[in-house]
């Protein structure tokens, strides 16, 4: 079931975000997005989670992961589809994210939740082989 996630949770947020992506975030920078955006989670222990950051009528996707033996399950899908409504109950109207341009996997994902890619910025991420653009795509609620 999806739960909101509280300090409780911020080490196997950064646990389970370091064996998804190259570059982790530490239990403290958890902390903090747990205090002022919105954090959901699927599992006990922690299976896949989203980070929103909510600014008046709009909304970024901060990261979504879900941990490696669980992804192709839907658990990324169900946490999208509940971030939505949650946003739409706070009168948000459009979603945005950025996406590594490299990065398919959640490219598919976007695109089969509806996203739309509307920018490209170059040299967006760092990463350990260099810079990468990154996509942003985004969806009307
Ligand atoms: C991208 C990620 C979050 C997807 O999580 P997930 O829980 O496995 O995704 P879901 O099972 O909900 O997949 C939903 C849809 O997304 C697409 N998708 C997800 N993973 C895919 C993959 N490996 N290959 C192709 N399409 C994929 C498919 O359309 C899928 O629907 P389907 O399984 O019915 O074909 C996960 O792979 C992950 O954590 N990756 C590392 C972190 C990351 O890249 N996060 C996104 C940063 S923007």
């Amino acid at each position: 079931m999806i739960r909101r996630l509280g300090l409780s949770d911020a080490v196997a947020m950064s646990t389970l975000h370091r064996k998804s992506f190259s570059v982790g975030w530490p239990p403290a920078e958890m902390r903090l997005h747990i205090e002022k955006d919105l954090c959901l989670g699927l599992g006990d222990p922690l299976a896949a989670f989203i980070l929103v950051q909510i600014g008046g009528d709009q909304a970024d996707i901060l990261t979504i992961a879900t941990h490696p033996d669980h992804r192709r399950k839907g658990l990324a899908r169900q946490l999208l589809t509940k971030a939505e409504t949650c946003l739409r109950d706070q009168k948000v109207e459009t979603l945005f994210l950025d996406v590594s341009e490299l990065n398919d996997n959640a490219k598919s994902l976007y695109k089969s939740c509806g996203y739309q890619a509307v920018g490209r910025r170059p040299r967006y991420y760092r990463t350990p082989n260099g810079r990468v653009a990154s996509i942003t795509f985004s969806k009307s609620l």
